[in-house]
């Protein structure tokens, strides 16, 4: 018999690889499952950038190993467009780490920075990588509220200090998965400050930066002067550009914490395939307009979906940012029951809020990443289902 590592109990496989296998059994038993769970998208980065990866790919010389650190080209862009979107200027070449997806350099940072006993201040509901990662480094969570009344802000007053002061480490995310909170520069400046006052490295999570409606533009926690000094930003091409597959993101900021997290990822990977870092770099050096006809199609998905839950009697708010709608759902369910029969009597999957935390009971999140008639056919099939 193999045994796992210790460290191996505070993991259970993930939600998304159990959810697979049972989505493929009900298909083949002749269901239509729609899945609104996963925040995957569903639409093509635009072609210039599927090009520019096949021809990449056609080099002879395209096989090999690539530096640890990426390309040179790859960082710069990273930096051009932080210049370009935030007016934020990094060092491409110890301020920007490439990443094989952000998950991954969440993970790692903190098996880089996290000592067994240590405390890391997390969001409840919040992405479940955090979570983990600590756990898995043997560290503590403390686990702040995000509620709806403040707009899915944490109250960083309620931190109690001696916790403030015992954190080594904490996650932020705007705009935020599951909720779609988003967050000013204001907070941000707040945010730093708390993590000046206490030497708490400040991990701002900013997947979704580039998926939002309505005119709003997220803002960087870099742009914060001094941010620098005490924060690292997870940036991804996953979902700004639709390119979920590829593994593209990077480390932004903090030039001590990057170094420990680059020494733990020479270790443990040998970076990106070489058309992937060209046609990543292509993807941000190159035409961005098609992001914004990307995002109407988004926005129009979300609005779909939040009148349609109205209609239900289920309070949404319209989203910013982010992939999700976070809805409350009827009362006399839990999330997990909720979820669970949706699928199998609706043939609708789902995320339970409980899945990012204790303050997700009572809701579920609902992905946008499903074309406009997959999701007018979900919203009817839940219709009939909560009636
Ligand atoms: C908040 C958040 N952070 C990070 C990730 C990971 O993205 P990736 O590893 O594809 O860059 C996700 C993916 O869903 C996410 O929702």
């Amino acid at each position: 018999m193999i045994a796992s590592a210790q460290r191996m109990q505070v993991l259970t496989p993930h939600f998304f690889s159990t959810l697979g296998p049972r989505i493929a059994a009900l298909n083949a038993a002749g269901a239509d499952v729609i899945r609104l769970d996963e925040g995957s998208p569903d639409l093509p980065p635009a072609r210039f950038i599927v090009d520019a990866l096949a021809e990449a790919a056609a080099r002879p010389e395209a096989h090999s190993y690539q530096p640890h650190r990426g390309s040179h080209e790859l960082r710069a862009a990273w930096a051009d467009m932080y210049r370009r979107l935030y007016g934020v200027e990094l060092d491409p070449g110890s301020e920007v780490i490439p990443l094989l997806g952000s998950k991954e350099g969440i993970f790692h940072l903190l098996q880089a920075l996290i000592n067994p006993g240590d405390l890391a201040l997390v969001p409840d509901p919040g992405y479940i990588t955090y979570r983990r990662g600590v756990e898995f480094s043997g560290g503590e969570v403390f686990f702040f509220p995000l509620l709806p009344e403040l707009g899915y802000l944490p109250d960083l007053a309620v931190i109690p200090p001696e916790i403030a002061r015992r954190a080594r480490l904490m996650f932020l995310n705007y705009p935020n998965n599951p909720t779609s909170g988003v967050a000013s520069l204001e907070f941000f400046t707040q945010a730093i400050d708390f993590a000046r006052e206490y030497d708490v490295l400040l991990c701002h999570d900013a997947a979704y930066a580039q998926v939002t409606f309505g005119g709003y533009q997220a803002p960087s926690i870099l742009q914060t002067p001094g941010a620098k000094e005490v924060a690292v930003e997870f940036n991804t091409l996953s979902k700004s550009h639709n390119m979920a597959g590829w593994r593209v993101g990077a480390a932004l900021g903090q030039a001590e914490a990057l170094k420990a997290l680059f020494t733990l990822k020479t270790n443990a990977d040998s970076g990106h395939f070489y058309p992937i870092l060209h046609a990543a770099t292509v993807a941000m050096t190159g035409d961005q307009t098609w992001l914004v006809e990307r995002n109407e199609v988004y926005r129009q998905r979300m609005q779909f979906i939040t009148s349609a839950l109205n209609k239900l009697g289920l309070k949404a708010a319209i989203p910013r940012g982010s992939l999700y709608v976070w809805s409350p759902i009827p009362s006399g369910w839990s999330a997990n029951v909720f979820v669970a029969a949706a699928l199998e009597q609706a043939h609708v999957s789902l995320t339970p809020g409980t899945l990012f935390g204790q303050r997700g009971e009572g809701y579920i999140r609902i992905s946008i990443t499903a074309p406009l008639e997959r999701i007018e056919e979900a919203m009817e099939r839940i219709g009939k289902f909560v009636a």
